[in-house]
């Protein structure tokens, strides 16, 4: 049970259903991040579909499965980006690392934070679905950020988690990301609706700070090995993951004013 005394902001990128850019917002909102003069760190945690690297266009010859092994460290298989990201590489088409226990997820978190104490951010590409693996990681975080697409699975398959972790009086620190939409009002109109149903249901609102547009871009760039936030800074794809590092980045702040204000207040309960 280490707890170190990190000021690291830890983000998490989950979704109920695979396949609907959490490694794509991962990782562009990584590269948006650190052009904000910030010391970003990215743990690829898809231990079965780990793809970060190939986003990143980043040789990665170690990865988190050899951390588990107790061959390396984390030190041994992160990986300094050209971009400037520290990355710490998944694993990919390991079934045994798909199904790791809770304690062995918090402590890789304990141990990136240890490691590299220097980080203003880590960002958590998290696996898909509800594994015990998946909800220890989305327990570090500060923020979680929920990416769905306005389809009946994704609707469903996020409205899940999101009852999961409203039995835990988790939904303050989360945000619903609507990906691939084709405008921003479609986008918030998809957050109403999702807003609505959890006030009706459970009770509790949960969080809303922009989304992303559908941007073929974004696929394009990957198989030439560039970035929308490098090289088509001035794409939709890259202004919306830019205007989303700043509405995060404004939005940690304000959670840790609000959290030092209320603490007195919990206490009377
Ligand atoms: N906003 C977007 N516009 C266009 N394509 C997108 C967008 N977001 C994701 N994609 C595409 O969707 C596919 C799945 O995205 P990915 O980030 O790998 O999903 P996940 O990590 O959730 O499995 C990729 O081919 C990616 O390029
Ligand atoms: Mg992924």
């Amino acid at each position: 049970m280490s707890q170190s005394p990190t000021t690291t902001r830890i983000i998490g990128i989950a979704s109920g259903k695979g396949g609907v850019g959490k490694t794509t917002v991962a990782v562009n909102l990584a590269l948006a991040l650190s052009r904000q003069n910030l010391r970003v760190g990215l743990l690829d945690a898809d231990l079965g579909l780990a793809n970060s690297q190939i986003l990143l266009g980043v040789n990665a010859p170690l990865n988190v499965s050899h951390v588990f092994e107790g061959s390396k460290s984390v030190t041994d298989v992160a990986v300094e980006t050209s971009h400037g990201l520290l990355l710490i590489p998944g694993a990919s088409g390991n079934q045994s690392l798909a199904n790791i226990t809770s304690v062995q997820a918090t402590s890789l978190i304990d141990q990136v934070l240890q490691s590299y104490p220097e980080l203003d951010v880590l960002l958590i590409d998290s696996a898909a679905g509800l594994s015990s693996a998946n909800m220890s990681f989305l327990d570090t975080c500060d923020l979680r950020l929920l990416v769905m697409q306005d389809e009946p699975a994704s609707i469903a398959d996020v409205y899940g988690l999101i009852k999961l972790e409203s039995r835990k009086d988790r939904l303050k620190n989360l945000y619903l990301l609507p990906n691939r939409v084709t405008s921003a009002a479609n986008g918030k109109a998809l957050f109403d609706k999702m807003n609505l149903v959890c006030m009706k249901f459970l009770e509790q609102p949960v969080s809303y700070l922009a989304s992303i547009l559908q941007d073929e871009l974004l696929s394009k760039v990957t198989r030439k090995r560039e970035t929308v936030i490098e090289h088509y800074p001035t794409s939709p794809a890259a202004k919306n993951f830019l205007n989303l590092a700043h509405a995060l980045l404004s939005e940690l702040g304000e959670s840790s004013a609000t959290a030092t204000r209320q603490e007195p207040q919990q206490e009377q309960v």
